[in-house]
């Protein structure tokens, strides 16, 4: 399996935690025999989409645009048996750069064709990319994941084969956190692994990824905390 994943986090790999949750993926995917390969969307320059319609009517199946969506990123969308989207929840959804790039695979689909799934608009190519939605979030609230979680779904509908969210992100790298920290990373590096065995992620390993650090009020406390001594400068 040739994966794909697209990070849309504009932190370095030190600071990243859709970075650190991402690589864990990706390194049980490995272990299950895949090849994986990582682009950050902050390397690419990508346009907004200008709602001219040309990819589904003047060129078909093309952006008229000339940029690194068009000219690299598509493509390689495309190639992928599967896509990995990571994205940092901001302001409780997927940051602006990842919905860049959303709104510019408009030429994947095909409104000419009848539709395989009642509501959805119908892929233009015969092989599409399996995908994992894949998040993080700095909240306790695993609620926070919901906009997203919908909106993946809605775009994606059968391309969607798992959701990897994992909120109070900002405790995984710490070391008062370490221990249980260690159980939800190697959990995650599970999903990637069952994700190429398996096609999905069993229900046992997406409670152990998504499980709570600590009480809410704790961690509500420790986020004030974690912030007023800046260690996530
Ligand atoms: C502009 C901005 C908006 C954010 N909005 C939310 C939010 O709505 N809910 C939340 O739980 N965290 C929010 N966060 C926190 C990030 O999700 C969190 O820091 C995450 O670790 C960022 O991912 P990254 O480390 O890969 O960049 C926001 C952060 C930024 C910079």
């Amino acid at each position: 399996m040739n994966i794909l994943a697209l990070n849309s986090s504009p932190r370095d790999h030190e600071t990243s935690k859709t970075e650190l949750v991402l690589q864990k993926f990706l390194e049980g995917a490995r272990r299950a025999g895949a090849t994986a390969e990582t682009l950050y969307l902050r390397n690419y320059k990508i346009n907004h989409c200008l709602g001219c319609y040309d990819c589904w009517l003047k060129t078909p199946g093309r952006c008229i645009q000339k940029d690194d969506m068009s000219e690299v990123l598509f493509d390689r969308y495309l190639a992928a048996d599967l896509v990995v989207v990571a994205s940092p929840i901001y302001n409780a959804t997927m940051n602006a750069r990842m919905k860049l790039f959303v709104e510019r695979t408009l030429p994947l689909m095909d409104p000419l064709k009848e539709p395989a799934e009642a509501g959805g608009v119908p892929h233009r190519f015969e092989k599409m990319p399996k995908v994992v939605t894949l998040s993080v979030c700095g909240f306790w609230d695993p609620a926070m994941f919901q906009a997203l979680s919908l909106t993946w779904r809605m775009c994606l509908g059968k391309d969607l084969v798992a959701e990897i969210y994992r909120h109070s992100s900002e405790f995984l790298s710490i070391p008062e956190f370490q221990p249980q920290a260690q159980v939800i990373l190697d959990a995650v590096a599970q999903a990637g692994e069952e994700v190429v065995l398996q096609g999905q992620v069993s229900p046992g390993t997406m409670a152990t990824l998504s499980q709570d650090l600590a009480p809410a009020d704790t961690l509500a406390r420790l986020l004030r905390e974690f912030w007023s001594q800046g260690v996530g400068a």
